[in-house]
């Protein structure tokens, strides 16, 4: 894993939070991309810390292993420089990972319409959580347990179910 990193406590760090299918991992590539900041993307770390695909962390290690990998990154992620924290759906499972996150600077939550959530994430058949008899069951149960997580979290919320990357890019970078 990368340690010699990251998010410094009090620089303006933005992290992204969200459900699976909000688009955090394309606007934080196109917020880098915009801004010249770097780009910390927790499931990409985590894979490449495993070597293997996260449905395979799951499976071979379980979700306790990958949660805990989780916060173990964030804590790595508060030396160093500022950039871009691109989450994964579930890091709001752990209050500590808020405060972590919350440290580094401000915390914006991409939300979207279920549906719309739903259609994007299904798009890909690779998260773990959603390999089930009724994805589509789970997903909404999900969903429902993590708004009011994500709703304590979060700074900012932008709905992105009618904008492109672009737009929800402008948006944060108004914030700025
Ligand atoms: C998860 C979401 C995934 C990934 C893992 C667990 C979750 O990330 O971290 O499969 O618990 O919602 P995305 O939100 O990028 O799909």
């Amino acid at each position: 894993m990368r340690l010699s990193c990251c998010v410094n406590a009090g620089d303006n760090a933005i992290a992204l939070i969200g459900f699976m299918g909000a688009g955090k991992s394309a606007v934080g590539r196109e917020l880098s991309r915009r801004t010249g900041w770097p780009r910390y993307d927790t499931d990409e770390m985590i894979r490449e810390q495993f070597g293997i695909s996260i449905p395979d962390i799951f499976a071979r290690h379980g979700e306790l292993a990958f949660r805990d990998a989780e916060t173990t990154l964030l804590k790595t992620l508060q030396r160093g420089l500022g950039g871009i924290v691109v989450t994964g759906g579930g890091i709001v499972l752990r209050e500590e990972n808020v405060r972590l996150l919350r440290r580094m600077g401000r915390i914006i939550w991409l939300d979207a319409d279920e549906e719309i959530l739903w259609q994007r994430a299904s798009r890909h058949s690779t998260r773990p959580l959603l390999q089930t008899p009724d994805p589509r069951a789970r997903f909404a149960e999900l969903l429902r347990e993590r708004v009011p997580l994500y709703q304590t979290a979060t700074d900012y919320r932008i709905n992105t179910s009618s904008s492109s990357i672009a737009e929800v890019t402008d948006e944060i970078i108004a914030l700025l």
